[in-house]
């Protein structure tokens, strides 16, 4: 996708032309450093943003900033991977008017947000709390849908339900109904929090109930899950949040077939990564978010772990970089297939 400008003929070409591996959403996660790093290694095609809060009343041009900073740079990450808005609430009336703002400002799309299961979220009525009552995701769906240029694609990503899985066939019709270009299906009730299985089965039941593109998200951390998601789940199509941040070439892999990239070069990336948050906030935001993303790191690359203890200490960027340049020398190693390697040393 890298590169090409999106119109609205071209999205139905989108889904139907290749298997497509979409970044998930993670809010205090993937921000717009983490989304140009992501699909600078590969493999992605589309990003969206973390979820932007509507309550009653048009949000300022500084919340568009702040979270969808690549609406100032034409909505691509600077690898050229288009980047959609997203926004969480539960009224039609404020979520129109954002949308409407974000269309405005350049936006490739608008994805609606029904599967947060945050408790200060869900009791402000917003995210998978509209789960319980899939009339609720069709007003807010359909009157998104009307307030923007019909050439801009209106999606919403939704869990299997709020306490239990009963109305799940219901939530896709809903959003289908709606307007909906296409769904993400976070395989899991919110109750179900983020804890395994994901019950890709669902998505089955759910893509065979609507005729738009589905996209099974949940739980694919592996070349091997990604199969196993596709199959289950008949979807073509895969999101993938946590997998990408411990993996963060999976895309590449599924994509191209390519080997696990080596510690050495992830090692680059997470420098790297550091810098660009520094420039992108500040130095005290780019230690936690190396941290953060060292951490994840830590379930593909074994010896991670101990990197990690030897640095979660450090309170400003420049001391940990050091220490990760120069933790080139220990021993660091690559999990293949999810299985503990002998560890060995590196070379950079
Ligand atoms: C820390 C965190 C933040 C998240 N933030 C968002 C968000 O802003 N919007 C959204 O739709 N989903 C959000 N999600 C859900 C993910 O997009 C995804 O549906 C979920 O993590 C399951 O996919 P995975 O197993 O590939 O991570 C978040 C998940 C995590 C773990």
């Amino acid at each position: 996708m890298s590169g090409a400008t999106l119109t609205a003929p071209s999205w139905d070409e989108f889904w139907n032309s290749q298997n497509r591996v979409l970044l998930a959403p993670m809010e205090g996660v993937v921000d717009a450093v983490m989304r140009d790093m992501i699909t600078k290694i590969g493999g992605v095609d589309l990003c969206v943003t973390e979820f932007i809060r509507v309550t009653d009343r048009l949000l300022p041009l500084s919340d568009f900033k702040k979270y969808a900073p690549e609406l100032f740079s034409s909505s691509k990450t600077p690898a050229g991977t288009p980047v959609l808005i997203q926004f969480l609430g539960g009224q039609p009336g404020p979520m129109a008017e954002n949308a409407a703002f974000a269309a405005s400002l350049g936006a490739p799309g608008i994805d609606l947000n029904f599967g947060c299961p945050a408790k200060t979220v869900n009791r402000h009525d917003g995210g998978a709390a509209l789960l319980r009552d899939p009339s609720r995701i069709f007003d807010v769906v359909s009157a998104v849908r009307a307030a923007v240029p019909t050439t801009i694609p209106v999606s919403a990503k939704v869990r299997l339900g709020f306490e239990n899985k009963d109305r799940h066939l219901e939530i896709a019709k809903a959003a289908e109904a709606g307007g909906a270009k296409w769904l993400t299906v976070h395989a899991r009730t919110r109750d179900e929090g983020y804890r395994p299985p994901a019950h890709w089965e669902y998505i089955a039941r759910m893509r065979e109930a609507v005729s738009i593109p589905v996209i099974a998200n949940g739980e694919v951390w592996t070349l091997e899950d990604y199969k196993r998601c596709r199959e289950v789940s008949g979807c073509r199509h895969v999101m993938i949040g946590r997998g990408l941040m411990s993996a963060p070439d999976l895309a590449k892999q599924i994509q191209t077939g390519a080997a696990q990239t080596p510690w050495s070069e992830v090692l680059v990336w997470l420098i790297d990564f550091g810098l660009k948050s520094r420039e992108y906030r500040h130095d005290h935001y780019a230690v936690c978010r190396v941290k953060q993303w060292l951490k994840s790191l830590a379930k593909t690359y074994l010896g991670v772990a101990e990197l990690f203890e030897r640095l979660k200490t450090q309170e400003s960027l420049d001391p940990m970089l050091a220490i990760l340049r120069e933790s080139s020398t220990h021993a660091v190693t690559e999990i293949a297939d999810g299985s503990h390697q002998p560890a060995a040393a590196l070379a950079l």
